[in-house]
């Protein structure tokens, strides 16, 4: 299929009903993972592993340094052989299937343009290899590079391009050949802030026009939370948490996830009543919490209060109508431009960060004043009692 032609389908109605399905379940399942895990020796790079990532949809693996998301995109992209599962794509098993043969994307965080070669030439490459004509080789590599916004640099070659630029290029060849899923692994971590913000939405907008299932890893928790239908969360070479953006951020399931996305501030304490309100007995007062996966803590367990910055009131006027409040000496504030963030020391040294609009006249705090802070028992996310540590053969 065309670049083209994929874009039509893409934004043509789906079906009978003429409806493209919002939610991913109506979706068909693009590439599934069945109890994929892969080992080096003594070291797993990922243990056994169920995924499924609809069509279309944009997924981004996340996670720290060595957690596993490059070793699942290479089983994916059949770089990698595993050591047990089967790896399928639109439904047909392609565990035994070479990577040339999937019909896969791939984009790297090194452009790895080929220097030699004029852009022309580095991006028809693809097209060569599939021993494409002559005239559709000229048409699809001139709609790849008005797609990626660069359509005049074909003469170039690639050191006379930006980084930027060239990793525009990278994604342009990737495009080239129409294939229906893309899997990027940090494909901007080499650029600069502003550069990788211009770039994440042109991914996004090439994602929407195009209709692709895009594979995306990156270690930059800001760049998921942005880009993503669903998040996949990497930890110690298993799947921690997986779900849409927001869900990750509001209802982290465990104090790993809660730390990873976002400024958190966290409460150690004990259960003291549960119900659709929970009571939790911490050094500083006792607090109440709605924010709670049912049944995952009972009376006496030790928990975990989770409350985002931006949560945190210091009004003294919004204390009177929250559910809970706590008091502190100012550390400081600081401006980072429209947004504020103040920190607040604990009578135990523990520190807490709030996030507020900056507001004209309260750019200033007098270190060790008294401060009050107040939440509402929805804005704080109770963390279950951590699980005891799986064994290593897991
Ligand atoms: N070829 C290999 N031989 C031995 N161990 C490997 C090999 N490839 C990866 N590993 C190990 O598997 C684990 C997962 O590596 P992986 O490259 O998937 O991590 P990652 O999440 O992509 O990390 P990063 O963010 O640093 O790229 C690491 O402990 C790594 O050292
Ligand atoms: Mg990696």
């Amino acid at each position: 299929m065309s670049l083209s032609s994929r874009a039509e389908q893409a934004i043509r109605p789906a079906g009978a009903g003429g409806q493209i399905a919002e939610s991913g379940t109506a979706r068909a399942c693009k590439v599934r993972l069945s109890g994929v895990g892969k080992r080096y020796g003594a070291v797993t790079a990922l243990h056994s592993t169920d995924l499924e990532v609809r069509e279309g949809e944009f997924v981004t693996l996340l996670g720290p340094s060595g957690s596993g998301k490059t070793t699942m995109l290479n089983l994916i992209a059949g770089m990698t052989a595993p050591t047990s599962g089967r790896v399928s794509i639109d439904g047909r098993d392609v565990t035994d299937v070479p990577a040339n043969k999937r019909e896969l994307g791939m984009v790297f965080q090194h452009y790895a343009l080929m220097p030699h070669m004029t852009i022309f030439e580095n991006v028809a490459f693809p097209l060569r290899v599939r021993r494409r004509s002559r005239a559709e080789i000229d048409a699809e590599v001139a709609k790849a590079l008005r797609l990626v916004r660069l359509p005049d640099l074909g003469a170039r070659k690639p050191r006379e391009l930006s980084g930027g630029q060239q990793q525009r290029i990278a994604i342009a060849r990737c495009l080239v050949y129409s294939p229906s899923i893309i899997l990027m692994d940090e494909p901007l971590g080499a650029l600069d802030k502003k550069l990788r913000e211009e770039l994440q939405l042109e991914l996004k907008r090439l994602h929407r026009e195009l209709g692709i299932t895009v594979l995306y890893v990156t270690h930059d928790q800001e760049e998921a939370l942005t880009m993503s239908d669903r998040i996949v969360l990497m930890n110690g070479a298993r799947i921690e948490q997986m779900g849409p953006p927001e869900e990750l951020y509001f209802r982290p399931r465990s104090l790993f996830a809660a730390t990873f996305l976002g400024d958190s501030n966290i409460l150690d304490g004990t259960v003291k009543s549960t119900g659709t309100v929970v009571e939790v007995e911490t050094a500083y007062g006792t607090f109440r919490s709605s924010e709670i996966e049912p049944g995952t803590a009972g009376v006496g367990d030790a928990v975990q209060i989770l409350i985002r910055p931006e949560n945190f009131h210091t009004q003294p006027a919004s204390a009177e109508r929250n559910d809970n409040r706590v008091t502190g000496q100012m550390v400081n504030s600081i401006a980072y431009g429209g947004v504020t963030k103040t920190f607040v020391r604990l009578s135990d040294d523990k520190v807490l960060v709030v996030q507020e609009l900056t507001k004209a006249g309260r750019m200033t705090v007098e270190p060790g004043t008294p401060a009050t802070l107040s939440w509402n028992a929805g804005d704080g996310r109770i963390l279950p009692p951590a699980k005891p540590a799986v064994s290593a053969a897991g």
